[in-house]
């Protein structure tokens, strides 16, 4: 009695083995042809298409690629429930706002107010009442005042959105990353009125390093870049029925506009941090000179509301 066999149809479909270094990428290919969805079979064809091009463009040497698996393995181990290494690398890239630009703004051709979230981002922050304030915890710099609307494309008000607000502290520090800011400092949680305003006090922000203690930072060094960020405010606007809104608005006079480290800035979100002096009556009686307003309009696309997986707890 013959011993039972497997039929063809059984064994693995068979995509041949290497025979030349110029066999490797098409072979890959074909063994990942038969991925069931569409979308992941044309993503993971064409990374492997232009990782194998990439690869074979530099002549990668071997000690070459030890390295970089290494620092890809360091990315993921510098990354901790209040530092997101993965991201901070993407941006300093130029992956982020890549990525921001072809899913905003007609998809890429036109300015859009779209800018990459970056890796401070903390969900559940303050539910604040319009004009009240974000400083929780005594923090030395100048009075901000920011005043901000909410349009639809048609220049419609917006109502109903709510707005995250998070910025740096004049020392250039994120709360999660200074243990002398109290938890939230710098960050609250508004709802625009029925005119599409939600507005607030708060502290001028200065430019800040991203962080460099891991392999992004070894990057930037061995690239001789600086690490700073220009002063900007984080925004995110979400209501159902709208596009998610994910920006920054710069401050005009910074240092760093013109060599952000994660090339955030487009003309578009350089906002106008207007600088009020002593002689006009301060919007509130504790404000010293000098203090600064900010206005700004943001405008909202109709579609899909998603928020965005936070970076950090
Ligand atoms: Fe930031």
């Amino acid at each position: 009695m013959d011993a039972p066999t497997s039929s063809s149809s059984d064994r693995p479909p068979a995509y041949g083995i290497i025979e030349s270094v110029d066999g490797v990428t098409n072979l890959v290919l074909r063994a990942m042809a038969g991925t069931p969805n569409e979308r992941l079979r044309e993503v993971m064809a064409a990374f492997v298409r232009h990782l194998h091009a990439f690869a074979t463009e530099v002549r990668l040497t071997q000690d070459e690629y030890d390295f970089a698996v290494d620092f890809l393995n360091r990315i993921g181990k510098t990354t901790t429930d209040t530092h997101n290494e993965g991201i901070l690398f993407a941006d300093a890239v130029g992956f982020s706002t890549l990525v921001v630009l072809m899913n905003n703004g007609g998809k890429g051709p036109t300015e859009t107010q779209a800018a990459l979230l970056g890796p401070f981002w903390r969900d559940h922050s303050p539910l604040t009442e319009n004009g009240g304030s974000i400083v929780r915890s005594a923090t030395p710099g100048a009075a901000l005042f920011v005043d901000c609307r909410i349009v639809d494309p048609d220049g419609q008000p917006i109502p109903g959105v709510e707005v995250d607000v998070w910025h740096a502290s004049p020392v250039g520090l994120y709360e999660n990353q200074d243990p002398n800011q109290a938890e939230m400092n710098l960050r609250g949680r508004f709802h625009t009125d029925k005119d599409g305003r939600f507005w607030f006090r708060s502290i001028k922000p200065a430019g800040y390093p991203v962080p460099t203690h891991g392999p992004t930072g070894e990057l930037l060094r061995a690239q001789h870049r600086h690490p700073y960020r220009p002063a900007h405010l984080h925004f995110l606007g979400f209501k159902l029925g709208y596009r998610t809104m994910i920006t920054q608005v710069f401050v005009d006079d910074d240092e760093y506009l013109q060599s952000d480290a994660v090339f955030g800035v487009t003309k578009d979100l350089i906002g106008n941090y207007r600088r009020h002096d002593a002689g006009e009556t301060p919007p509130a009686p504790d404000v010293q000179a000098p203090w600064y307003t900010l206005d700004y309009t943001f405008e909202m696309q109709r579609g899909e509301a998603k928020r965005p997986i936070p970076p950090i707890k």
